[in-house]
């Protein structure tokens, strides 16, 4: 992989055929509500990666997954040009990029257009609750786009966002479908756990840190 400085990964990321930057992220994106027919051209279910960085959850589950679709979202362009230039170089046809905030996720896909969700490693916010991806308003802005039945997938290293998301799935009544405390040391047969990791996560288990994981329905 090559080390491009940030500068040029900015203007290579313009040119990419696989990422979507947004125009004005306060408008409606010409994608909305045909993601399938116009962008990837077929049928397959569409799943997200929310503040994917580098995309190792998109690339992982896309090279897995060849009949479903994946969307790595973040707004840091040199970041996603990692996993951009990786599925470009090895042609995997069905992983987008979208450079874009997720607070806007409801001007980029229209209602029941997503089938799942994964959010590994997002910022814990230790001060700021209502930032965290997993707070009661992200949670509605997802219930806006995911099909009925619809999974969330979060992984971290964040004990306070661990179990700040656990505390919203309990008061909002959601199903959780898994859970799992700690997965290296309860659950390292758990391949789409143990065998993707990423960038934040690597780092998190070299300092030894516990990797925790959640799964729930919102509806
Ligand atoms: C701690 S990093 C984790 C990156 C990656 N998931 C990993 O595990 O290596 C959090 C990422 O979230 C992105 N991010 C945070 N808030 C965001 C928002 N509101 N919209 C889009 N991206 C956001 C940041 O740009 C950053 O790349």
């Amino acid at each position: 992989m090559g080390k491009k400085n940030k500068l040029g990964r900015i203007e290579d990321v313009e040119r990419f055929p696989n990422v979507i930057q947004y125009v004005d992220f306060e408008k409606e994106h010409e994608l909305k509500g045909v993601w399938s027919t116009v962008e990837f051209a077929n049928a397959n279910p569409i799943t997200l990666e929310l503040a994917c960085g580098k995309g190792e959850y998109s690339l992982g589950l896309a090279k897995k997954y060849p009949n479903r679709n994946f969307v790595g979202i973040d707004i840091k362009g040199p970041r996603l040009w990692v996993g951009a230039k990786q599925a470009l170089d090895e042609n995997i046809g069905n992983v987008r990029f979208l450079r874009a905030f997720i607070d806007h996720l409801e001007n980029y896909f229209s209602t029941n257009e997503v089938e799942e969700i994964w959010i590994p490693f997002s910022d814990p916010y230790l001060k700021k609750a209502r930032k965290r991806l997993t707070s009661p308003k992200f949670l509605d802005i997802y219930k806006s786009i995911l099909k009925p039945g619809g999974v969330i997938h979060v992984k971290t290293d964040s004990k306070v966002l661990y179990e700040y998301s656990l505390k919203v799935i309990n008061k909002e009544n959601l199903k959780i479908i898994e859970k799992i405390d700690d997965v290296y040391h309860e659950a390292p047969e758990h391949e789409l756990l143990t065998s993707i990791q990423t960038y934040y996560e690597k780092m998190h288990l070299k300092e030894g840190k516990t990797i925790h994981y959640v799964s729930f329905r919102l509806n």
